[in-house]
């Protein structure tokens, strides 16, 4: 949460004619390849505000000294006040999308956040838990404060710090010194970029636990949240540690830990590239991520298998010994990413004989779990930066656990905290609600069930090429949904006015039904509930009355265990009540219509396939309802995308 974006660029000397731009998406560059700071911050902000959307602020260095600009609400609203009070040209800048924690969604509240008379500008991701005592301490100094916010706090003791250091007759590089002596200070989880007057052509960041990324240009330096933050600008990037410190000028980049002792970060290259990142004609970006879903399963699967057919996951680099010996597994995440984890549960265990809990990251490290060098946790994460995650998977590997990440973005903290990672190949997922990061979540841990299943002979080879040949037809089969969209938009807008849809499903057609209601609650802030359809008579029935629209989940008809007939009898359970029913069901399984108002079919699957399909008529209700509902589906309110906070 919250998007964070820093540049520095060279003066090449003809830059005369180089103008910032009061919007964001005009020309990045001029004739001369000269790009200006606001603009390059703009882009980044616009790319990030999937971050945090309740204020957007940007600050740059001028002839004149530091100005800057923010505005409470959406980014548009920032757009409009550069419009309306242009910023001057300049080579350095940062800017921040606010997802806000202490203090209200207002203009004062906003980043950046100003220090030293006004000669130094802060923004920050995070919470900073002790800034109360440090306001007390630093008001004892004379320090006055305008806003609610801790950032303010961390703005004023930096600026503290370098006006001590100026007074002293420090030299050198005094901001990175002041910023390194203030982070010493602070608790918490925090992202810092600061600007200072007196060092144009520098932008100076500090973290711990809050995600970071450098971008390397030729003679400009870019830092984000994420690689999104500089993505138009430069796929060479580097991921910092933990605790450090680092200072971008137009040609150099300097790492040290917070006492200044000299640190290294690792070169990355960013696959993605911009055009993913953009709505490719769509309506939002939700709708195209959903339908990226062929090609994010598809990239997923890819390259791993060899000519043999033998799954090979090169980056599960733990030793072979410890992955046969492991005797539990814990998948640990939170939000879209657990019901992927529920999901996976069912293959696991059937297809590796091995007991596997999934439990939501921020319970699980609160209850004293019983984890040992014989649990492999599975920490599943799209954005690789879920705070609650992150403690979890530390917790986990401290009890003498194996982690393996499941992760989406490359150069985030889950994975390279982990002791092995499965990248998921979705690319970036720019809307709030989660739809292709889910699917290729749920792909990546089938392929490491299979994975597990080979290594310790549960399964014969050729039973393990089976299911990766029907993985492989799954792509072709979500096409299909999407190719047949229409009756299941129709409904999803016809039911604009409903106040509340309830969810069933039984055995992988359970955590399906949950994410359906979690995708309504998310896009439509109406009440939405998953059930596993067998516990309905157990309690749920009694919300059922007259008129109640109900979306079941239907097993497949050829499924094991007549679960079929289970759930077709819990449908006349509830109609009988006077349930509206909505039946997400297998191609061929004519049975299902005369119990229901509306059927939609998705094409055939082993059971243990099928949410990889019928997740996805699910998203395009959801996406319907909310969209005739007129809200923005891409940034529902109150949520942000990727949550460092705990
Ligand atoms: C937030 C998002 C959800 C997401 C969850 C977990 O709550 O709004 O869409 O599922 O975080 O995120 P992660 O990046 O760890 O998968």
């Amino acid at each position: 949460m919250c998007g964070i974006v820093g540049y520095v660029g060279r003066d090449r000397g003809q830059g005369s004619s180089v103008l910032d731009s009061v919007a964001p998406a005009v020309d990045q560059e001029s004739a001369d390849g000269q790009h200006g700071a606001l603009d390059v911050v703009m882009e980044g902000l616009r790319r990030l505000e999937y971050r945090g959307y309740d204020s957007a602020g940007v600050a740059v260095i001028t002839a004149d000294g530091i100005e800057s600009r923010k505005k409470a609400g959406k980014l548009t609203n920032l757009v409009e006040e550069l419009a309306a009070d242009p910023l001057p040209r300049s080579l350095t800048g940062i800017g921040h999308t606010r997802w806000a924690t202490h203090g209200g969604p207002t203009d004062q509240n906003a980043h950046p956040h100003l220090a030293d008379g006004g000669k130094l500008a802060l923004i920050h991701n995070g919470i900073i838990e002790n800034y109360a005592e440090l306001k007390a301490e630093l008001t004892g100094e004379g320090l006055t404060f305008l806003s609610d916010t801790d950032t303010e706090v961390a703005a004023g003791l930096v600026g503290y710090l370098y006006r001590g250091l100026v007074e002293s007759g420090a030299q050198g590089d005094l901001l990175t010194l002041a910023l390194q002596q203030a982070c010493q200070r602070l608790h918490g989880a925090f992202t810092l970029l600061a600007i200072h007057q007196d060092q144009p052509g520098t932008v100076v960041a500090g973290r711990r636990n809050s995600p970071l990324v450098v971008g390397l240009g030729d003679g400009e330096n870019f830092l984000g949240s994420d690689v999104s933050g500089f993505i138009d600008f430069t796929r060479r990037a580097v991921e910092l540690g933990q605790d450090q410190i680092v200072t971008i000028t137009p040609d150099d980049v300097t790492i040290t830990d917070f006492f200044g002792a000299p640190a290294e970060g690792t070169e990355f290259h960013v696959s993605w590239d911009a055009a993913a990142a953009e709505k490719g004609g769509f309506e939002s970006f939700m709708e195209k991520e959903i339908h990226d879903q062929p090609d994010a399963v598809g990239q997923t699967l890819l390259g791993r298998s060899d000519v043999s057919g033998r799954l090979v996951l090169d980056e599960l680099r733990i030793d072979e010994s410890i992955l046969r010996s492991v005797d539990k597994i814990v998948v640990l995440a939170c939000g879209t990413s657990a019901y992927a984890g529920q999901v996976a549960k069912y293959a696991i265990e059937h297809w590796c004989r091995i007991p596997t809990e999934v439990e939501l990251s921020h319970e699980f490290r609160y209850r004293d779990p019983i984890v040992n060098e014989k649990t492999l946790v599975v920490a599943i994460s799209q954005s690789g930066e879920t705070m609650d995650t992150l403690m979890a998977v530390r917790y986990a590997r401290e009890q003498g656990a194996k982690v393996v990440a499941i992760c989406n973005t490359n150069g985030s903290t889950i994975p390279r905290e982990s002791d092995a990672v499965l990248y998921t190949h979705a690319g970036p997922e720019i809307a709030v609600a989660s739809t292709k990061a889910f699917l290729a979540q749920i792909t990546a841990a089938y392929l490491l069930g299979l994975y597990l299943a080979q290594l310790r002979g549960n399964k014969f080879r050729d039973e393990i090429a089976d299911v990766l040949a029907d993985l492989a037809e799954i792509p072709a089969k979500i096409q299909a949904i999407l190719d047949d969209a229409e009756k299941i938009k129709q409904l999803g807008a016809d039911m604009a006015n409903a106040k509340s849809v309830l969810f069933l499903g039984r055995h992988v057609g359970f955590p399906v039904a949950m994410e359906g209601a979690l995708k309504l609650k998310e896009l439509a802030y109406i009440h939405a509930e998953g059930f596993a359809a067998g516990e309905l008579k157990h309690g749920p029935i009694a919300l059922i009355e007259e008129g109640q629209p109900v979306v079941v989940v239907m097993p497949s008809p050829r499924a094991r265990d007549s679960l079929h007939a289970k759930v077709v009898s819990n449908v006349q359970e509830i109609r009988a009540r006077g349930a509206v029913t909505i039946v997400i069901a297998e191609e061929g399984d004519t049975s299902v219509a005369a119990y229901s108002e509306h059927v939609f079919y998705v094409p055939a699957s082993p059971t243990l396939l099928a949410p990889l399909l019928t997740t996805v008529p699910l998203q395009i209700f959801a996406l319907a309802l909310a969209s005739a509902k007129g809200y923005d589906v891409d940034q529902p309110r109150n949520l942000a995308k990727s949550v460092t906070v705990e």
